[in-house]
């Protein structure tokens, strides 16, 4: 079977994408199946997160995007493989303007492995430039991490509709998954209005996830290069990714 290739996306800044990705990459490896993150982020953000020094790296997804070699791959951190990305991928950004077919390069670079693997998680940068074109057009589905406060839904239409835009104009298989509610306030009565806002401005328009409580764990646990699930087992988070993870089991 071909893999569900998801990208998290949203083109505003700190909404969790880069934590969601190493989180759920990790809880469907652990629920064995096969799974490839993918960075592709000049920030290199989440290649930091699995333990790799971004400075120190012979091949990137740079490399694979400009020059028709394989795509680099590290295998098994925590059961999951990784595409490594570094600040030269901004340099990267440059040339590929000029690139012919420049929207199929991430599709081609993937399509020789891609039946290695179940799942294919793509972090993509905060923004609606090439690198989050390139993730869309080699995706199947796409997954919105959105920040649990009150104008958080305000972006999340005009993004839905960049999304729409690559499906109707570029890859037309491409399913929004809908957004899952990151730093949920959730001992908090203002993180419970703000929560039912959500659902009411977003839920008439899209599905949403269980919301993912805000909790200093996360940056503790990236920071130690783990996922949540290795860093603190018990917490409660730790459930709630689960049963993500398990729902993207059951997407078609
Ligand atoms: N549930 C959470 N509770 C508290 N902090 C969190 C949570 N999720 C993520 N963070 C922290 O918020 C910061 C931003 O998260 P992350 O890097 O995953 O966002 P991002 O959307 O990938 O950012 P960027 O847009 O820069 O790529 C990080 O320091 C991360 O540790
Ligand atoms: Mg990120």
């Amino acid at each position: 079977m071909s893999p569900k290739i998801i990208s998290l996306f949203n083109q505003a800044g700190g909404t969790g994408k880069t934590t969601l990705t190493q989180n759920l990459g990790y809880h469907l490896a652990k629920r064995r199946h096969r799974v490839l993150l993918v960075d592709i982020d000049p920030q290199a953000s989440l290649t930091a997160f699995m333990g790799i020094d971004p400075f120190n790296l012979e091949q990137t997804i740079a490399d694979a995007l400009l020059k028709d070699i394989p795509i680099p791959i590290h295998h098994d951190i925590y059961g999951v493989d990784l595409v490594p990305s570094n600040i030269l991928l901004s340099a990267a950004e440059v040339q590929l303007h000029s690139a012919i077919a420049r929207e199929w390069r991430l599709k081609q670079a993937l399509s020789p492995i891609q039946d290695s693997y179940d799942f294919i998680l793509i972090d993509c940068p905060p923004t609606l430039g090439i690198f989050s074109i390139l993730s869309l057009v080699a995706s199947t589905h796409v997954l919105v991490p959105i920040q649990t406060h009150f104008k958080a839904f305000l972006g999340v239409e005009l993004l839905l509709d960049s999304i729409r835009q690559v499906r109707e104009r570029i890859n037309k298989e491409l399913t929004i998954l809908g957004v899952v509610p990151m730093m949920h306030e959730s001992r908090t009565s203002q993180g419970k209005v703000i929560l039912d806002g959500i659902y009411e401005q977003l839920g008439p328009i899209t599905s949403i996830f269980p919301a993912i409580p805000r909790a200093v764990t996360f940056a503790d646990a990236s920071m130690e290069r783990k996922p949540v699930a290795i860093y603190e087992p018990k917490h409660p988070s730790v459930r709630i990714l689960e049963s993500i993870a398990q729902s993207l089991e059951e997407i078609q």
